[in-house]
Order: C-alpha cells, then structure tokens, then sequence
C-alpha cells in the first residue's frame, strides 16, 4: 500500500506532543492511526464523513494544527495565518498543483522549517508557529455582496449565473436554488415579490453564511446540506449553476445529481432552470429526468435549459 504523506512524516520524526487539529481534511484523508485529533470541516460531505467518525471539533486545545491546503490560494494562505494564530507545532500537506511550493518558499523566509516529506506530487513540512509570512490574503468582493476567501468565485460574479439573472427575476412560488453559493442567483430571484419561499442550500458553510448575509430577506431560509441528499419542497421552481467539479476532480456526476434533485423535489407541474458549462453533456440526464428540455438561451462557455414534467 502507498503511505500518504503524514504517515510517512510519522515515521520519519514528525512529532506531535498533544491534541492534533486537521484543517479542511477532504473525506477519506489519511489520518494514519492518530488518536488525539480533531477535524475542522466546513464542506457538508466532508463534515457527515468526518462527524460519523466522531472526529468533528474546534480544536480548543490542540498542540498542533495540521492545514490540508484547498485548491484556493488565498484560502490556503488564511488557514496557514489561522493555524499560526493558533500556536504550536503546524503541519502543512499540499500538492504540487494547488500550490504547495509557493507556499513553502513563503514560510521558509519567516520560520525554521523542521522537517520535510515530498512524494506522491505534494509535499508535507513542519514548523513551530511564530510569524506570519509576509503574503496577500485580502480578496475584493464583487459591489454590493460579501464574500469569503475560497468560496466559488469570490472576486466577481460568474459568468454562468450572469446568463441565468434575466430568466429567474420573474418567478412565482416556492423557489429552491441548489448550490446557491454566497448567493447571488438567490438574491436576484427575490427581486420577484411573487416568490414566497427561497430555499438557499450550499454545501460550503462559509459561502452559505455570506449568502446569509447577502440575503437578508424574511423569505429566504439558508440549509447547509449536500445537494444530492437535501429533502426539502416540494417547490414551483428549482434554480441552479451546478459545480462542475468536486474540490478537485473535473466531475459531470455532480451535476447530474443536481439534475436529479431537482427532478425529486418539484411539483409535478414545476420548473428546473439550470445553467452549464456548454463542453458539460447533461442532455442525456435531462431527457432521462424530465419530460420536455429547452435550451433557452447560451453564450460560448455556456448553456442555459429549462426542464418541465418532472419524471419520479
Ligand atoms: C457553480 S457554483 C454556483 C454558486 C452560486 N449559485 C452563484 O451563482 O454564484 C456551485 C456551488 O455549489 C456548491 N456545491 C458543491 N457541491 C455541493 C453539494 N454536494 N451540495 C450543495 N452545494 C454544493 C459549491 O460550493 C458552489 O458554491
């Protein structure tokens, strides 16, 4: 079997004296036999797989903090300050392509680096907290909305959801939009005062609670859920600018399961307008999904579909 990279450290002189907090570990992480830690997960899925584990905390404690680097540079940079912040022993474990090189230049200019583990594409190192490396971590939110480092498209509104605006300021009823990110669809849906619920449900609890924030409407109810599981509605219209890829991997399936949801939580006479990626094939889920599929409207990058007669 391959050893992952902590384990590997483990062996090789890693030690961790006291209760061990792990930032954003992704579900299935290698947590290689330790006993005394804690896990810090804000995504839905990571947090059911982590809290059936009985690993979920804050921390409160620990003698060290272990960062799983995310695929947002800026995130990682903010978890490393926080994990610093905390004090203590910080173990950092990243892959080449989310930028754990950077990252180490980075520290090395400010902290004693005290032991190093590179294999499988990523590195791992170690150092004891002291000062912060001298990096931007500030984002600019797009006017009007607040927003937090690493949430889907932090600094401007998405493409994707700027062709969907104009076909979902008009709609009447119970409104659900899966994957409702810091909120931005969500908000454009309530300019209708014909809506009278909006469910908002997001996996990323920090994207949910800018979309809290960014839509402070008596109508609108914030579910931190997984997409593919949420029981809710049934609702008149579900709207949606599915992921398109999980925290790494290019991932059609995701989307398609939004497809389904959307399938499974609307009246029978109710409504899926969805956004997607034009190279993304979700015709064929569509068409198994619902009676009648129309492209309303595309632009190069993407398409844009309204699907009727649910199929259950
Ligand atoms: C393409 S973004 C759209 C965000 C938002 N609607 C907008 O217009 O800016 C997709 C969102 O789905 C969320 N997401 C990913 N997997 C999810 C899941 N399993 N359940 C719920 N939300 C999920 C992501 O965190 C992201 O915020």
């Amino acid at each position: 079997m391959k050893h992952s990279r902590l384990f590997t450290a483990l062996q090789e002189g890693l030690q961790v004296e006291g209760p061990l907090h792990v930032l954003r570990p992704p579900a299935g992480y290698d947590l290689a036999g330790l006993t005394d830690v804690s896990v810090g997960a804000v995504f839905y899925p990571d947090h059911q797989y982590w809290s059936a584990m009985g690993l979920v905390g804050d921390g409160a404690g620990r003698a060290a903090t272990l960062v799983v680097v995310p695929r947002s540079k800026t995130l990682a940079r903010v978890m490393v300050n926080d994990a610093i912040a905390a004090g203590g022993l910080v173990i950092v474990d990243g892959q080449k392509t989310d930028g754990i090189e950077s990252i180490y230049k980075d520290v090395r200019k400010v902290a004693q680096i005290k032991g190093v583990v590179t294999k499988g594409h990523g590195r791992l190192f170690w150092f004891q907290a002291g000062e912060t490396p001298r990096w931007n971590t500030s984002i600019t939110s797009p006017d009007g909305f607040i927003t937090a480092p690493g949430v889907f498209s932090e600094s401007k509104i998405d493409a994707g959801s700027t062709l969907l605006a104009p076909h979902v300021d008009a709609l009447k009823g119970a409104v659900a939009d899966l994957g409702a990110g810091w909120g931005y669809l969500s908000r454009v849906v309530l300019q209708s005062d014909a809506v009278t619920r909006l469910d908002m449900v997001e996996a990323d609890k920090i994207a949910l609670d800018c979309a809290a924030k960014n839509v402070p409407d008596p109508r609108a109810t914030a579910h931190w859920d997984d997409a593919l599981t949420y029981q809710g509605g049934p609702y008149d219209v579900v709207v949606s600018n599915p992921p398109f890829h999980t925290s790494r991997d290019g991932d059609p399936d995701l989307g398609r399961g939004f497809i389904a949801t959307a399938a499974r939580l609307l009246t029978p006479r109710g409504t899926f307008l969805m956004v997607a990626n034009r190279h993304l094939p979700y015709e064929s889920t569509l068409g198994a999904k619902f009676g009648r599929v129309e492209e309303l409207d595309g632009s190069g990058a993407f398409k844009l579909f309204r699907a009727t007669k649910p199929k259950r």
